[in-house]
């Protein structure tokens, strides 16, 4: 079997390009004892993957040239030397840019398809809706009739986190890069108000948070944040999950020092500003996962995702993801879904 990957040929500088990646082939590798080897049948496409392609430092080291490129995968077991596993199995796991990958019970986990889509794993099930979970649920302390606010608010975790914030009693307001999707997170994922940061930031925080804002969820960064920031209330709270607006910043944008603006509003707010990497709340997994499938099931959580086909188009999915041309949790199919 032939194994096509996708490897990192340099670190980009500003948005990935083309040249920074390629694809190789060759052999599909065989399963040693204890090991199996899976078909890759969604590869996920996550924002952090950017961090990865810079040699900054982070809360983990950068890829390696001319490594395959990591990421969360779905797939299914073609050949296992595993008694845990099955040929046909579905499993989660890091399977890479890539048709086929190795893996072993320490780092898959098994799929029962009848009780999800197995796509959900990377996704509302997965990696971005824990993220929300713990955000909204464990770190912002959200109290019913507050205010939160979310930007990429259509996207994988800014949508569950403006429902979960309302099945918490909140008013959940966000932010989306067109009126499509405001429409879209108003109408389908119920927040009470969208509106489209390209264009009058002002003006639509001044609409939509007449009262200020009590939560920040912040995924953007850049404008719509200190927007948000100059609207946070007393004892407010900003979870800082990312600022996608920045990963192709290659330095600081130019302009005066703001660190007044930060610090003041924090000391002067008395606000809590923390960090989330939902890594650290890998003790929360099984309530997350319990939790969220039971307000699937009830419909009271929804979500979308977009899928491009064929692993050969990652690259330019990706380039895509950074720019918001995305419509829900971006994920490539690289093979076909049996399941489907
Ligand atoms: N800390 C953690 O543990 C953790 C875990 C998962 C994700 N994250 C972070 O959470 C954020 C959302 O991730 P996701 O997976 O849910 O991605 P996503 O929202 O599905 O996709 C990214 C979205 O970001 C928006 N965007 C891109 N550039 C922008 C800009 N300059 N200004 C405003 N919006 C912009 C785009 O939406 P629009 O069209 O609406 O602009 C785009 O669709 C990212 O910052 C990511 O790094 C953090």
């Amino acid at each position: 079997m032939r194994n096509r990957q996708i490897v990192l040929k340099a670190y980009p500088e500003g948005m990935p390009k083309e040249s920074d990646f390629s694809l190789v082939e060759g052999e599909a590798p065989a399963p040693k004892e204890g090991e199996v080897l899976v078909r890759t049948v969604y590869l996920s496409l996550d924002p952090y993957m950017r961090g990865r392609m810079t040699q900054r430092r982070s809360y983990s080291p950068p890829w390696k040239l001319g490594a395959v490129c990591e990421g969360g995968t779905v797939g299914q077991v073609v050949a296992s030397k595993d008694k845990a596993f099955a040929e046909g199995d579905f499993v989660t796991g890091m399977g890479g840019w890539q048709d086929f990958s190795i893996g072993t019970r320490a780092d898959l986990r098994k799929l029962d398809p009848k009780l999800a889509p197995i796509s959900t794993a990377v996704g509302v099930l997965g990696m971005p809706g824990h993220t929300a979970y713990a955000g909204v649920v464990k770190m912002a302390e959200l109290k019913p009739g507050e205010t939160l606010f979310v930007s990429a608010a259509s996207g994988a975790v800014g949508g569950l986190v403006g429902q979960i914030a309302k099945l918490k009693g909140a008013r959940a307001v966000g932010v989306a890069g067109s009126d499509e999707k405001c429409d879209f997170v108003v109408k389908e994922l119920g927040f009470d108000a969208c509106f489209n940061h390209r264009g009058d930031l002002a003006a639509g925080f001044a609409e939509h948070c007449p009262k200020g804002i009590d939560v920040d969820f912040e995924n953007v960064g850049g404008d719509v944040f200190w927007n948000a920031f100059a609207r946070m209330n007393l004892h407010g709270r900003v979870i800082i999950c990312g600022f996608i607006s920045a990963y192709n910043d290659q330095a600081p944008p130019p302009g005066p020092d703001r660190s007044g603006a930060i610090l003041g509003g924090a000391l002067v707010n008395r606000l809590t500003i923390r960090g989330l990497l939902v890594y650290d709340h890998r003790h929360s997994f099984d309530e997350f996962q319990r939790e969220m499938a039971s307000w699937i099931k009830s419909g009271k959580i929804k979500y979308r995702e977009d899928v491009v086909e064929g692993l050969e188009n990652a690259v330019t999915a990706f380039q895509g993801l950074l720019v918001g041309k995305n419509f829900g949790k971006m994920l490539v199919r690289v093979s076909a879904d049996p399941t489907r």
